[in-house]
């Protein structure tokens, strides 16, 4: 049976799950080729519906990352790309084991909708020039399908499973231009390097064999990205780069992903030139202006990114140092997992910088009972240092 078979057969039921469970195995241990992975990508785009935004032009854009401990960049990237002349289409999913998804965060604006029919998405890209909506289960059902089983059967890490698996959403969705983030590091689910330019090679092939303008960011997440974890926090942050300021590691991801996707649609010509179009976007304030109109037009209130109109949780607890000396590791995935129950985090100081015994660490908000501030405090290492933290940006694809 071939791939194609194999995958509608079992999404709609007339292949067995044993037989599917069998041939996940086989692939999780001995691999597929690349005309295999583009095989399995282009059965699982078949499965279901595709976007059409072909009417919308050269400049329809998406994003991806595979996931991370306070990466708010989606948030960012949206309005700031449409500022600078992409249309902005994507549909995003919910938190995936220790790591934060974009929905929930979109989910801390009171009013916020994350389903739009798919002629009311497009035609919002087409108006607004972004919109962030929820992943259809009409697109790429077989991923769904069999995701669940691969959830089921210990065989997730597989590069060519997860490539196509994120690669058949990607090209399903419709848009021309894709940049992908993705993540190694402790707090990723890509620990090593190796690994990780392997899964952005192989999903940056797929995107060309499927005639996309494509692109991948190798980014460290070795501790999290900017100083909040959680959702309404981190909406909060986004905002805050939205308008000029925020942690300049969040600021300086959301302007390189900006303008990977400038530069591939051709909007400009030099990586320097798209830099510096997105800069001032975030400068002169469309930016903020289209997250504006972005979030009303799905059902905020207007007036909500005003400062102090999000609301936002209590702190709960201040964490101070113990010791004197500098931070030199963050074990992020077990932040992740130990902030997913609660409101979240700020950290006031990350991997790399120097404390006094007695700072403030981080806070953590809406935990009453301290076992995720307990937690998370022994989830950082205090030593004497130095250390070089992993950069924020390792390579580009
Ligand atoms: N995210 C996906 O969408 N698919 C995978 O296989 C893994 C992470």
């Amino acid at each position: 049976m071939n791939i194609n078979d194999l995958v509608q057969g079992y999404t709609s039921g007339r292949v067995a799950e044993a037989d599917m469970a069998a041939w996940l195995e086989e692939v999780y241990r001995h691999g597929l080729s690349f005309t295999e992975t583009l095989e399995m990508t282009q059965a699982m785009v078949d499965s279901g519906k595709t976007v059409d935004l072909t009417d919308l032009g050269p400049y329809t854009a998406d994003k991806h990352s595979t996931g991370g401990v306070g990466d708010k960049t989606t948030l960012i990237v949206a309005p700031l790309a449409a500022a600078c002349g992409l249309k902005f289409a994507k549909m995003s999913g919910r938190r995936l084991g220790h790591t934060g998804g974009t929905l929930d965060k979109l989910e801390s604006i009171p009013g916020f909708k994350i389903s739009l029919s798919p002629n009311r998405f497009a035609a919002q890209v087409e108006r607004v020039g972004a919109a962030i909506v929820g992943q259809t289960a009409k697109l790429a059902p077989a991923d769904k399908k069999i995701y669940d089983l691969r959830d089921r059967t210990g065989t997730i890490a597989s590069i060519p499973l997860i490539a196509s698996s994120v690669m058949s959403k990607k090209i399903a969705a419709g848009a021309k231009n894709i940049v992908l983030d993705i993540k190694t590091g402790r707090g990723a689910f890509m620990k090593q390097f190796d690994d990780a330019r392997e899964l952005a090679e192989t999903c940056v092939n797929i995107g060309k064999a499927f005639d996309r303008n494509i692109a991948a960011l190798i980014t460290g997440m070795d501790r999290p990205l900017g100083r909040a974890v959680g959702t309404a926090l981190e909406t909060a942050e986004a905002i805050d780069v939205l308008r000029g300021g925020g942690p300049s590691d969040t600021k300086e991801l959301s302007l390189e992903l900006t303008a990977s996707l400038i530069r591939l649609s051709g909007l400009a010509k030099t990586e320097r030139q798209a830099l510096s179009l997105a800069e001032s976007r975030v400068a002169d304030g469309e930016a903020l202006t289209i997250f504006n109109r972005m979030i009303e037009a799905q059902g905020a209130e207007p007036g909500i990114t005003e400062p102090g109109a999000i609301p936002l949780p209590d702190e709960s607890a201040s964490v101070k140092a113990a010791k004197a000396g500098m931070i030199t590791a963050m074990d992020t995935e077990e932040i992740g997992w130990a902030l997913k129950d609660v409101a979240g985090a700020i950290f006031e100081k990350k991997t790399g910088d120097r404390v006094v015994a007695g700072e403030v660490l981080f806070r953590t908000y809406g935990d009453p009972g301290e076992t995720a501030a307990d937690r998370v405090a022994k989830a950082i290492t205090i030593g004497p240092g130095p250390v070089s933290p992993t950069p924020l940006i390792i390579a580009y694809l």
